[in-house]
């Protein structure tokens, strides 16, 4: 076995030969850092690694001590399970008791990427590894080292984001350096990774598949494969009676270190609660959509004036619609309004920006108004602890 007794040591020499990095990307299967990860692994050690979604920290799935080491690591209540990472769609029969057919439609569309499925488990998982669950989460990665690292390693992987628990996930290997160094065995370095936001988890448990935490593959592209989706209220709904069924929806999560506060318009939306907790947010005017309303610019501005006024220091979270509107230091775009998929690929890095200027009170914009507008806001209200101001 490998023996990284001074672990950065052995990374940092890993990048003076040009192997670490964005070259791990090209290098492929067969790269050094990729055999020393999958080393690790194999010993019940821990290793962070890119996938298209956020950072992951990897353990051996079938080891429960790998499973503790996780928990340790990231300061995790160990009820809450974790996904399995695999990297062939065939291993999905040897974790998962039965695959119903929707199941197998689903992966089918989608695997490998961002969509994590929910089956009963089979006995090689150890309880340690789903929390005491009689289910295990199940996904397949796209990003190309991930795939690699299962592969090469021959490891199910157990991956929770990377972070802290509690912090906004990682996107980049920087991220999960401050929340990690010295408490796990290697970080694999991607770049910046694509989407942004965790995956979307369905429950294929119950008859009718169940949105459990949204992502970026949406309600309706799961509806267009396998027809009717429900999503699990406890997550539209912010009512704490509501136990949600991902035992992690329910802890505040992604937050800052300021007091981030969404400053939102009623008027931009009307709340509709339909039972499957449908169509939530419907635009009231057509002419509220791709626009932060101007009350909630002039709302934002007072709060930073106010905030400002007693000595406090302020972000705003804007778009590249609004940036030029605030009187504030630090203005951090999102990305545009429109297009979710930039906002959702930036969100978590503005969250540890606004920590690393210092921001006590921070200040976003709503982002409702698109496709990603769910799981967007599903984060982002969670980074608040629900705090919201109505303008
Ligand atoms: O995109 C992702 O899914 C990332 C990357 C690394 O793959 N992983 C990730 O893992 O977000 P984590 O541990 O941060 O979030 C996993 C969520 C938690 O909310 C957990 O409660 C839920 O999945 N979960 C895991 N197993 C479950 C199960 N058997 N039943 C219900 N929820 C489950
Ligand atoms: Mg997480």
């Amino acid at each position: 076995m490998l023996h990284l007794k001074n672990r950065w040591d052995k990374i940092e020499l890993l990048f003076d030969r040009g192997i670490a990095m964005n070259t791990i990307f090209e290098a492929g299967d067969n790269s050094d850092a990729i055999k020393m990860a999958s080393e690790i692994l194999n010993n019940n050690g821990l290793v962070a690694f890119p996938t298209e979604t956020v950072y992951g920290l990897g353990g051996n799935a079938l080891s429960k001590d790998a499973a503790a080491k996780i928990y340790a690591a990231k300061g995790r209540p160990s009820d809450n399970p974790l996904i399995v990472h695999i990297a062939d769609t065939e291993d999905v029969y040897k974790l998962a008791k039965n695959v119903p057919e929707k199941a197998r439609m689903l992966m089918e569309a989608f695997w490998p990427g961002p969509l994590t499925i929910i089956l009963p488990k089979n006995e090689i998982i150890p309880d340690g590894t789903t929390g005491g669950l009689p289910t295990v989460a199940i996904r397949m990665p796209s990003h190309p080292i991930a795939l690699s690292l299962i592969r090469e390693s021959g490891v199910y992987i157990a991956a929770p984001s990377a972070n802290t628990s509690g912090r906004p996930s990682p996107t980049n290997a920087k991220h999960v350096l401050e929340d990690m160094d010295g408490r796990i065995d290697m970080i694999l370095d991607g770049g910046d990774v694509g989407i942004g936001i965790e995956s979307t988890i369905v429950d294929l448990t119950s008859a009718i598949p169940t949105i459990l935490r949204p992502g970026f593959i949406t309600k309706k592209m799961l509806e267009n494969i396998v027809g009717e989706v429900a999503i699990d209220r406890a997550i539209v709904e912010p009512d704490p009676s509501l136990r949600p069924k991902a035992p992690g929806m329910k802890y505040t999560h992604y937050a800052p270190k300021g007091e981030l506060s969404v400053v939102e318009c009623i008027e931009d939306v009307v709340i509709q609660t339909d039972a499957s907790g449908q169509d939530k947010y419907q635009h009231a005017k057509d002419s509220c959509r791709n626009v932060a309303s101007e009350r909630v610019v002039a709302r934002i501005n007072e709060l930073v004036h106010e905030a400002k006024a007693k000595g406090k220091k302020v972000a705003v979270i804007a778009t590249e619609e609004t940036k030029d509107m605030y009187d504030c230091e630090y203005v951090f775009v999102a990305g545009s309004r429109a297009k979710g998929e930039t906002i959702a690929a930036r969100l978590y890095a503005i969250l540890r920006e606004c920590d690393y200027v210092g921001a006590d009170y921070i200040y976003s914009e709503a982002f409702k108004d698109n496709e990603l507008g769910g799981a967007i806001m599903n984060r982002l209200m969670k980074a608040a602890g629900q705090r919201v101001i109505k303008v």
